[in-house]
């Protein structure tokens, strides 16, 4: 990628492998529906949470080349793979070679940054795809600022596509939630909080609080990264003023129209969206 022209206006940028970063989105709208945002969904090559860390880095790398050519000074990571595998390198390698005046942020931190106060037993549990939890990056973060804490892991390959093919209420998905509940707390029974460290999982949300004890905190990221979010834009009024608002949103697709449209609306509380199908390159 080629050094782009600076400082840019535009939208935030909200990238995600596929249709779980609309989780985030929806509740970074909540709180800020004044600004403008480009999601871009990489569709056709989801789940990434089962690639290497070359693949997951070169895609997102990919995407968030195509969000700055679109004009957005600041791209959201609304994915736990992305941030896990791609973001560090993003940050510290690419940004100042494309344009050191824009920011990659990514969705790790912000849930860590809140982990500290919610747990007492001092006993995390972290359910996520298997590439995140290899990748310990929410261990890192979460002892970079709560060294006490114990982070235990369990991946959960089954939930994605559960909520992908709109399974995720049924009898049958009851069996793969308590299963991964179960492999967790049975690692760990201490476990009090327990972290949804997949933007897809909040939509698990209430069948996985039948299958874990009532004491246990569970903890679905999009208020946190939103919160964190505003939080950053204003101790970045730089940023800030670069970012547009006029309240419109629009959506980006390297799946056809149609599909996305079609699953989207298990994500969105929205009616109608428009969309435009994309290559990424
Ligand atoms: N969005 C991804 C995440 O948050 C889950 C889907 C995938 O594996 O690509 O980890």
């Amino acid at each position: 990628m080629n050094a782009l022209p600076h400082p840019t206006t535009g939208a935030i940028g909200v990238f995600d492998s596929g249709y779980g970063g609309l989780t985030i989105l929806d509740k970074i709208r909540k709180l800020m529906p004044e600004y403008d945002y480009i999601y871009l969904g990489d569709n056709a090559r989801t789940p990434y949470g089962t690639r290497s860390f070359e693949v997951v880095y070169e895609f997102t790398l990919q995407a968030v080349d195509k969000l700055f050519e679109l004009g957005c000074p600041l791209v959201i990571l609304a994915c736990n793979t992305a941030s896990a595998k791609a973001l560090r390198t993003i940050q510290q390698v690419n940004l100042p070679v494309i344009d050191e005046t824009r920011r990659v942020l990514g969705v790790i931190r912000p849930t860590a940054e809140r982990i500290g106060d919610m747990t007492q037993s001092r006993h995390v549990g972290l359910l996520a795809t298997a590439g995140t939890i290899k990748s310990e990056s929410y261990l890192l973060e979460i002892h970079k600022l709560f060294p006490d804490i114990t982070v235990t892991g369990e991946a959960c390959p089954m939930w994605v596509p559960l909520v992908e093919n709109n399974e995720f209420e049924s009898p049958g998905a009851d069996y793969f939630v308590q299963q991964y509940i179960d492999r967790l707390l049975a690692q760990d029974p201490e476990i009090d909080t327990i972290i949804l460290g997949c933007t897809h999982y909040p939509l698990l949300l209430d069948k996985i609080k039948q299958f874990v004890p009532p004491h246990v905190h569970i903890v679905a990221q999009g208020e946190y990264v939103a919160h964190s979010l505003q939080d950053y834009l204003n101790r970045h009024p730089e940023m800030n003023r670069r970012c547009t608002k006029q309240g419109n949103c629009r959506f980006l697709t390297t799946e056809s129209e149609d599909k996305f449209k079609e699953s989207a609306s298990i994500f969105l509380q929205q009616e109608h969206i428009e969309v435009e199908s994309i290559a990424l390159e």
